[in-house]
């Protein structure tokens, strides 16, 4: 087999077969196939497509690429959940305890920030002891013990989707629904996790901007579990704004702690609550109706939250925080985002939120980079919210002075104003 065969094949838009999709993974994991004909069958697959067949064996072929995680010593069906990434989301830590609280086992593996989204490991090891780097044993023992571990993604985790997402970055390949659905799938599948809850955001601060093709991107990633097992549910939730008000790695675990106290903002409430309810559905434990008033009675009993609680201690992390935000690391400096206008915010560029609060130190530059947890935006007014000229907008917290003004720079891109109060999307 070439791989010249396999690129020109796909350029002139035929169907791979499985034999030639696994040649391109496992030679080019093994470093006999340069990266600039895996580039290039990149960017054929791009503009081409995938059929479902096609991708399907993609995922399946990229998750066989590492460990297979085996959960088989947790009693009963293990949950797992993955958002496609967005700015301000922490529905993770929402979710997670919630569900854990209703008896379902939660055993996930959660990613670093990508892009201007954040990463759910990079929220959790704000909290100070927080350790997310810990061994099959003590991941498999937690979720055995308390119903919930979260842990980073092993190095051998889906290998083969890690090389090719690095040359995907660097390639403008990376949004094409096909290559999104097998990217995530595979790692949800060597993950080892039963029923599967996406959410699939849509909109500017996604990697899908339209509804349309977010809807593809779900049904696509739905019809990859069920064609290998598990069962998979989507959510497709708005990402044209930041979800709650918090944007950073501390602020946003102080947001999800307040949604488990029941006192965290309405839209942040609203996904987080919806995609648990959806994934005890799919785990069987009642109509959706049902699990939606679990899902309630876990956060409003205190179960949620302290399961949380539980959760941060297992990990070594200080539980005092739950009580006490002054233990998470602070900025030196604040800086208030004042309106300059009368009227009302029309929209926010949410993908320039998300890099202004990169900016502020609280993403990853480069890989190396290292992210200062005190560091994000914490809004006061968001889309269709009245504002008055001196208003504060936003509230920027940093350790580097000199990041401020950038930050407020992109703000001033990000959030346009009108006159009249414009529709608010559900
Ligand atoms: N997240 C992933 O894990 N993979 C993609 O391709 C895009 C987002």
């Amino acid at each position: 087999m070439r791989m010249y065969d396999i690129i020109e094949k796909k350029r002139d838009g035929f169907e791979l077969d499985s034999e030639e999709i696994r040649y391109f993974i496992t030679e080019y994991c093994s470093g006999n196939i340069p990266d600039y004909q895996a580039a290039a069958l990149l960017m054929a697959i791009f503009l081409r497509g995938m059929n479902e067949r096609e991708t399907a064996d993609l995922t399946t072929i990229m998750a066989h690429s590492g460990d297979m995680v085996d959960l088989s010593e947790i009693p009963g069906i293990k949950a797992d959940k993955h958002s496609t990434g967005g700015v301000g989301d922490k529905t993770t830590l929402i979710l997670a305890p919630i569900v854990a609280a209703c008896g379902i086992p939660v055993a996930k593996m959660s990613g670093r920030g990508l892009g201007h989204t954040g990463g759910t490991i990079d929220k959790l090891e704000a909290i100070p002891g927080f350790n997310t780097a810990i061994s099959r044993e003590v991941f498999i023992k937690n979720v055995k013990e308390t119903g919930i571990s979260i842990a980073g993604q092993t190095g051998n985790l889906a290998p083969a989707d890690k090389k090719i997402y690095a040359l995907r970055d660097v390639t403008a390949t990376v949004n094409n629904i096909s290559l999104i659905a097998s990217s995530i799938m595979s790692k949800k599948l060597a993950s080892g996790a039963d029923r599967i809850v996406l959410d699939v955001k849509t909109g500017s601060g996604a990697f899908m901007k339209s509804l349309e093709d977010s809807v593809k991107l779900a049904r696509e990633m739905v019809k990859i579990g069920e064609n290998t097992g598990r069962r998979t549910v989507a959510v497709v939730t708005d990402m044209d704004i930041p979800l709650g008000y918090a944007v950073g790695n501390s602020l946003e675990i102080i947001e999800a702690i307040e949604a488990l106290k029941n006192k965290g903002p309405r839209d942040l409430m609203e996904v987080s609550f919806e995609l648990a309810a959806r994934l005890l559905e799919i785990c069987e434990l009642g109509t959706l109706d049902e699990c939606k008033q679990m899902v309630r009675e876990a956060v409003e009993s205190g179960r949620a939250i302290l399961k949380l609680e539980e959760l941060i201690e297992r990990q070594g992390g200080n539980k005092r925080v739950i009580n006490d935000y002054s233990l998470f690391p602070q900025a030196a400096y604040k800086y208030d985002y004042i309106s300059q206008y009368d009227g009302y915010i029309a929209s926010m560029k949410t993908d320039t939120i998300g890099v202004a609060s990169l900016e502020l130190g609280a993403g990853r530059e480069t890989k190396e980079s290292s992210i200062d947890y005190a560091a994000g935006i914490l809004f006061r007014k968001k889309t269709g919210d009245h504002v008055e000229k001196g208003d504060i907008i936003a509230s920027l917290y940093t350790n580097k002075q000199e990041k401020i003004s950038p930050a407020c720079a992109l703000l001033d891109k990000a959030i346009h104003f009108c006159e009249s109060k414009p529709e608010i999307k559900p």
